[in-house]
């Protein structure tokens, strides 16, 4: 079955236009790149291969792992010759946990850097005569140039990745390069009753979406409240003065568990500073808590009980896409909370301009029909929502993308964080992990029933 098959004629979506597929596709092959090698340029190589986590890569090893993917997808499965397979079982994410890559024969990074050029410089030359054409039937790698906008993604996904390794280095020398924070706007934290009602969820028509997005469905939600922004640090603070984290009430029994066992007490990075005051350590800097920017490094399990504790509970992915984008007046789906246009700073904290989420507030121009602010960037966050196929999906190009990780095991987060790129996030996006992640920027916003 193809992508697009299972369209329903009468679901209403936003239309995405592009010019030139080709050369957009070229330059945002290249955004891509320039991005990964400016993130990593300021290491020394010492940095670049160290484990600083059991749960992260050697930064080099997603750096190959990267030229690695784009060989597999934009040169082989195109029925090129590439580079070669002989990295494969090297640079296979399923073949070897996080943990044991340090000690697989990696490329140093110099190495690295010339391997992935090495297969960029193919992937330009084949990209120059190959036929685009979006009359292609769907489920092809190529109708809508689909694979390479896989390819885009993936890469942009890794980067956030290293990111999270990044902040993960207790004495990282230097900080990723990020303008200053934002002024803090001011606001009133506030709940919104979104209208019970059908909509259209996921999608069938985005030529970004994944998989895992499709294929475009109506889906009937009660009516509900949900918060106008994210939980705030200042919120976290009350929850933990209130005794958050020593009453088991307020967690799920598997949260509770957890929480003894990995000595929760604090979301991840922060550090008391003295009296009620608390610090964070952000890139290696240690720093004042902002007590305006949204909660981050909070699991799901921490979520989940903070929700309880103040009488509300986390919204489920449908209720969260709804918020994010549905115009009930006229029945139709917006294609960013704000409308058709795309991120820009005012709108949404993306791609990784202030190195950090930005206070509640910032972004009154990114709002969604029902007056949701910040869904999209800032910080990923977490829904009550098991990683589940919308009915009617189908793997594709392959089962380790999506399929493999579907199950209660993972909860799906929503929106992208600071440090995701504009291409790959939007609302239909679906990102996943463990309820005990937290090295990933994730937060909340809470909700409870109508
Ligand atoms: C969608 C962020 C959960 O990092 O495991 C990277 C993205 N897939 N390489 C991940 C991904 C293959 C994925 N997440
Ligand atoms: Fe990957």
């Amino acid at each position: 079955m193809g992508l697009n098959d299972l369209r329903e004629p009468d679901v209403r979506e936003p239309d995405v236009r592009e010019p030139d597929v080709r050369e957009m596709v070229a330059a945002e092959l290249e955004a891509a790149r320039q991005r990964s090698l400016r993130l990593l340029d300021p290491y020394e190589d010492a940095v670049l291969v160290g484990q600083h986590s059991s749960l992260m890569s050697p930064l080099v090893w997603d750096l190959a792992h990267v030229g690695n993917y784009e060989d597999l997808w934009l040169l082989r499965a195109l029925g090129g010759q590439g580079v070669g397979s002989a990295l494969d079982d090297t640079y296979d994410a399923f073949r070897h946990p996080r943990r044991d890559r340090r000690a697989l024969a990696l490329m140093a990074p110099a190495e690295a850097r010339s391997y992935v050029a090495c297969v960029r410089a193919q992937v330009l030359d084949r990209l120059a005569s190959i036929d685009l054409d979006p009359g292609r039937p769907s489920g092809e790698l190529l109708a809508d140039a689909f694979v390479y906008r896989m390819v885009i993604q993936h890469e942009h996904q890794h980067d956030e990745t290293m990111l999270a390794t990044l902040q993960l280095v207790e004495d990282l020398p230097v900080r990723p390069a990020g303008r200053p924070e934002r002024a803090a706007g001011c606001r009133a934290a506030a709940e919104i009753l979104v209208d019970g009602g059908t909509f259209t969820m996921g999608t069938s028509a985005h030529p970004w979406a994944l998989d895992n997005e499709r294929p475009a469905h109506e889906v009937a939600l009660p009516p509900y409240w949900i918060d106008t922004d994210p939980v705030t640090n200042r919120d976290w603070l009350e929850f933990m003065e209130a005794g958050g984290y020593s009453q088991p009430r307020w967690w799920a029994a598997e949260g509770w568990a957890w929480r003894e066992e990995a000595a929760l007490e604090h979301p991840q990075f922060w550090r008391p500073a003295g009296g009620s005051a608390w610090s964070r350590r952000r890139f290696g800097q240690q720093e004042d808590l902002p007590l305006d920017q949204p909660v981050v490094h909070v699991c799901w399990y921490e979520a989940d009980a903070y929700a309880r504790w103040r009488g509300r509970r986390l919204p489920t992915e449908a209720e969260w896409e709804r918020a994010a984008t549905w115009d009930s007046v006229s029945s139709t789906k917006r294609l960013w909370p704000w409308g058709i246009h795309d991120p820009t700073p005012d709108r949404a904290n993306l791609g990784q301009e202030h190195g950090q989420p930005t206070p509640v507030g910032s972004h009154p121009t990114g709002a969604s029909p029902c007056g949701a602010q910040q869904m999209i960037g800032d910080v990923w966050e977490w829904t009550a929502s098991d990683f589940e196929p919308y009915p009617g999906f189908a793997s594709f190009p392959y089962r380790e993308y999506s399929e493999v990780f579907y199950g209660p095991g993972h909860k799906v987060l929503r929106g992208g964080s600071w440090a995701t790129w504009p291409g790959a996030a939007r609302p239909t996006f679906r990102n996943w992990d463990l309820p005990i992640r937290r090295q990933i920027f994730a937060g909340l916003r809470c909700a409870r029933d109508a």
